[in-house]
């Protein structure tokens, strides 16, 4: 396959015309975007690539007897009918299958988080722009209605001004997923494929389908699991690029099974005129707090997939917010009796996960044809990831704040965090990615 031939043969769709798409991963979200395509109209489940025998063979039964199979994807690449590919696999995998797949001459739909690394999100980007491809990134809440309207009514100033936005995720999965020792792969895997650029190591059962996410060889655990849906409504809300200064402090204290992620960590974020707190947990739940909630001077809004709900702030006389005790000697503060009234009116909406996967694949079908951005374009996948991938950074350097130039997208004043911006790739992918030249 090389690089430039097969985008030379596509040619310009038609509202009216179909889509043949090719899909490669059928794990937990691969199942749901076969399902979600399946159920548009100009669709062709056209090929399904796995590494994993018997999740190939359910998935091509799922997409129905037209549908190719292949154990390599740059052989399903090489299928000139393909115009869209639907990447499921574990994030290692997202910015090689992408850029190749732009490569090819198809758009591509990649799941979140864009990327394992910073570099490659930006090596994404360009193979985009180069090969004029439509790139749309899995961050589905965005095509959530009620995500959309929440987004309107805090750009219309509705929340006041937004000054800090709390994030969680937590749950107790105590004492881990379990212990293994490493053991030769079942034959039904293509372990090295798997594997792919990843460094090669011994096959252990956590280290692949679905577990893959407690290593930082193949993810950046829960920050870019769950805190990238976070982070990308926060950054699509607030319209920013990325935060100027991110420390995070954390570790692996609670859970005993295998893996090198944290099942605690903390974040702390600087952006231009607010804060940002992504607080992660996965040994202990506490009290349960909203997921995100976006704290303004006249209304704060929690937000989820399934809803939001803005409650008013009380406008008060500042002074009767001073504590009084015996109240004050001469000259201190004194109370009025002005009644506190609401900022704004209180709002609630709901919205359903359903629906999102559904209008985010759709928007994808559309811009294919219409060849505009997506909604979840790849720099908004890639500067969302960024975001969460300093804080790994700054949590892997033992908390120390990493100062962050969006226009530049640099590290400043840290060569050793910059240095973490990169990772090598094991042969032979180093080489087919060299040959791009995308760095
Ligand atoms: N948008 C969302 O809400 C959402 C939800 C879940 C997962 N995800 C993302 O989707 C990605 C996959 O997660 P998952 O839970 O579905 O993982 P999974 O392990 O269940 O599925 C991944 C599949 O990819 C296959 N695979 C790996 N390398 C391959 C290769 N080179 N060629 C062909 N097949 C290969 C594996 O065999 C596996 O079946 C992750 O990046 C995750 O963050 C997103």
């Amino acid at each position: 396959m090389t690089a430039l031939s097969a985008a030379a043969y596509q040619r310009i769709l038609g509202a009216n015309d179909r889509i043949q798409v090719g899909f490669i991963g059928f794990g937990l979200i691969g199942r749901q975007h076969v399902f979600d395509f399946k159920n548009q109209k100009d669709v062709d489940l056209a090929a399904m690539c796995e590494a994993h025998q018997p999740r190939l063979e359910e998935g091509l039964q799922e997409m129905g007897p037209n549908a190719k199979g292949y154990r390599d994807f740059r052989k399903m690449y090489e299928n000139r009918d393909l115009q869209a590919i639907v990447v499921s696999t574990p994030d290692h995998w997202h910015a090689l299958h992408t850029i190749l797949a732009c490569a090819a001459g198809k758009d591509v739909y990649v799941e979140k988080p864009l990327s394992l690394f910073i570099d490659e999100g930006k090596w994404m980007v360009r193979a985009a722009r180069r090969y004029n491809r439509v790139v749309q990134t899995g961050t589905q809440q965005r095509s959530g209605l009620h995500y959309q309207k929440a987004r309107r009514l805090i750009r219309e100033n509705y929340l006041g001004k937004v000054l800090n936005v709390r994030m969680n995720a937590a749950r107790n999965i105590t004492p881990g997923f379990g212990k293994f020792s490493d053991a030769s792969p079942p034959s039904e895997l293509d372990y090295d494929m798997w594997l792919g650029p990843a460094p090669k190591r011994p096959y252990h059962q956590l280290r692949s389908l679905y577990h893959f996410r407690w290593f930082w060889d193949y993810s950046g655990g829960q920050m870019t699991n769950l805190g990238a849906h976070h982070i990308d409504i926060l950054q699509w809300f607030m319209g920013v690029r990325g935060p100027q200064v991110v420390s995070s402090v954390g570790g692996r204290y609670g859970l005993d099974g295998d893996g090198d992620v944290p099942d605690t960590q903390d974040a702390a974020f600087q952006y231009p005129g607010f804060t940002a707190i992504c607080s992660l947990r996965e040994a202990g739940i506490g009290r349960r707090v909203p997921g995100l909630e976006f704290i303004g001077t006249k209304a704060s809004m929690t937000i989820d997939r399934g809803g939001f709900d803005i409650l008013p702030e009380m406008k008060i006389d500042p002074n009767n917010a001073v504590p009084q005790f015996r109240g004050h000697s001469s000259g201190g503060v004194n109370r009025s009796t002005t009644k506190p009234t609401p900022y704004t009116e209180p709002m609630k909406e709901k919205g359903s996960s359903e629906q999102q996967f559904d209008l985010h694949v759709r928007n994808f079908l559309d811009c294919i044809k219409t060849r505009q951005r997506p909604i979840a374009d790849v720099e908004d996948g890639h500067q969302i990831t960024t975001a969460c991938h300093l804080a790994n950074i700054s949590l892997r350097l033992g908390g120390r704040s990493i100062r962050w130039d969006a226009v530049k997208e640099a590290i400043t004043g840290d060569n050793e965090a910059a240095a973490m911006m990169r990772r090598p790739y094991r042969k032979p992918w180093d080489k087919i990615l060299d040959d791009l030249k995308l760095l």
